[in-house]
């Protein structure tokens, strides 16, 4: 048997698969609707199939979530985090078997696969120390006797809406730290990346029968958008994380915001890297290349341009082009292979459209630019001499192409890479102090994550992850991101037995 069938087989995929459960009690029926396949990018064969949920299967995964949540939010908080912590324990075990299924279904490398899942595994812990830290305030009352704190309640059924590049690690920044806050909830993942859903919740579900519970955490795969507006629209869910596009996450604002619900997005990035005269070129060739062809230029946080003080550029371009000769491409779970497929045809289309535009725009390829002529949805790591204010270059291409551009002054290098709709991750290579502090100022990047002497992509879960302007205004993972799935309530408390008014005012005798 060969590994990836005994990693499905350890993980309970089958050739056919339900798309929802709320537990081991329940997975869906297998309705009329058509079969979802599966497809591994590095070939374009199934892998294997899952039926999606039909619009009763989610009624019946909300209402079993409501029904959940009225008991899960009175489990203490560190008790909660014990399930949370048994599902870190399985994850441990299973590490290898997700990590390559996390390969074999997005396809990226199968370090970047462990790596994900050992991102949820310290994602687990994080969120186990939380459930012990859900502190709240206390503050001086302006009245004689009184006492003024606030606290964190539950919030609810939490609606988790991922995306294919991170298939298992983003559900699980924000449904361990939910599970810790003691809300439930209903996981909708990509359906290009099904099999990675179906395999946690079937560890989830065996957590969850252990310690008795059912409806904590329910997946919800379906294929249709109305599915998914569906489940937007819901005024069940308070919550809702959406992990996707610019065009999709302002149709999920303005229906969460019509019924004045929460939103949680973390959208597109557009993430540069600036490297200026003094900066160390071994490091930013190596961050470079990590960040712009890593996961095949397919992560949020993808260094999309570089932008490179003119003393440096052929010393760092060079470099560049060199190494990125050097990058094996091919099927992702092989040894030494740096760069696996695209996620589908789609996303091909979207490179070679790229490219058409940039040879328009008269954008110089220095390395790359070809689709390859194989089986699967392969491409070549691209290098583009551009300007920065090209509409292309304003736009997220989901792909490995890098666009490169130099600049004279430090000012200039900021206003560069704070001049796009994005404002996910940025970074600085620099050895002078005074260019470092600059551009961690309030005048520096503008974007959520900004970082010296680090490339743009590979957070740690310890930071709110998250950016600003088109990028959505969402914080997820560490930090005090676990707010967001509590509600807050300020309590008053008078232990006097006079009934002094706020701001002094007398009100009758
Ligand atoms: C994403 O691309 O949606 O910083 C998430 C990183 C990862 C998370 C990326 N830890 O690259």
């Amino acid at each position: 048997m060969s590994i990836t069938h005994t990693a499905l087989r350890d993980l309970g995929i089958q050739a056919v698969n339900s798309g929802g459960s709320t537990g081991t009690g329940w997975w869906s029926g297998r309705n009329d609707g058509s079969l979802l396949p599966s497809i591994n990018p590095s070939t374009g064969e199934q892998i294997a199939g899952v039926y999606p949920c039909s619009s009763d299967d989610y009624q019946r995964i909300v209402k079993e979530s409501v029904e959940a949540f009225r008991t899960w939010r009175m489990v203490p908080a560190p008790k909660r985090g014990e399930m949370v912590r048994l599902i870190g324990q399985a994850l441990r075990e299973k590490k290898d078997q997700l990590g390559t299924l996390v390969s074999l279904e997005v396809g990226k490398i199968k370090a970047e696969g462990d790596g994900e899942v050992q991102e949820m595994i310290d994602m687990a812990d994080f969120a186990v120390g939380q459930s012990r830290m859900l502190y709240g305030v206390t503050m001086q009352s302006e009245r004689p006797a009184h006492r003024m704190s606030e606290q964190w309640h539950p919030l609810g059924p939490v609606g988790i809406i991922t995306a294919f590049n991170f298939p298992v690690a983003v559900w699980a920044w924000n449904a361990f730290v939910a599970a810790i806050a003691g809300d439930t909830v209903i996981w909708k993942p990509s359906p290009k990346a099904p099999l990675c859903a179906v395999a946690v919740q079937q560890i989830c579900n065996r957590v969850m029968q252990q310690q008795g519970y059912s409806g904590i955490f329910s997946l919800c795969i379906a294929d249709q958008p109305a599915l998914a507006e569906q489940m937007v629209q819901d005024e069940r869910l308070p919550l809702i994380s959406f992990t996707g596009s610019v065009p999709v996450g302002r149709r999920v604002a303005a229906l969460v915001g019509q019924r004045l619900g929460r939103t949680l997005l973390e959208l597109s990035g557009n993430n540069a890297v600036i490297v200026d005269e003094t900066a160390d070129i071994n490091m930013a060739v190596r961050a470079t290349l990590f960040g712009a062809v890593g996961t095949a230029g397919q992560r949020c946080t993808t260094t999309r341009r570089l932008i490179v003080h003119e003393s440096r550029y052929e010393e760092l371009v060079g470099r560049l082009v060199k190494a990125y000769a050097q990058v094996q491409i091919g099927n992702p779970l092989e040894k030494d292979v740096l760069m696996g497929p695209l996620i589908d045809h789609v996303a091909v289309e979207g490179y070679r459209a790229a490219l058409d535009e940039i040879k328009k725009e008269g954008g110089e390829i220095l390395c790359g630019g070809h689709v390859l002529n194989r089986h699967g949805y392969f491409v070549e790591p691209t290098i583009v001499r551009a300007q920065n204010q090209w509409p292309i270059v304003q736009r997220e291409t989901f792909a490995p192409i890098l666009y490169v551009m130099t600049f004279h002054t430090i000012d200039e290098a900021i206003q560069m890479q704070n001049d796009v709709p994005q404002g996910l991750s940025s970074a600085m290579f620099s050895n002078d102090v005074r260019h470092g502090e600059r551009f961690l100022s309030v005048a520096g990047s503008d974007c959520g994550i900004a970082n010296i002497n680090i490339g743009t992509s590979g957070a740690e879960i310890g930071g709110a992850f998250g950016g600003e302007k088109d990028t959505g205004g969402g914080r997820e993972a560490g930090s005090d991101s676990w707010k967001a799935y509590m509600r807050r309530q300020t309590n008053t408390v008078n232990w006097g037995t006079e009934l002094p008014l706020a701001q002094g005012i007398k009100f009758g005798s």
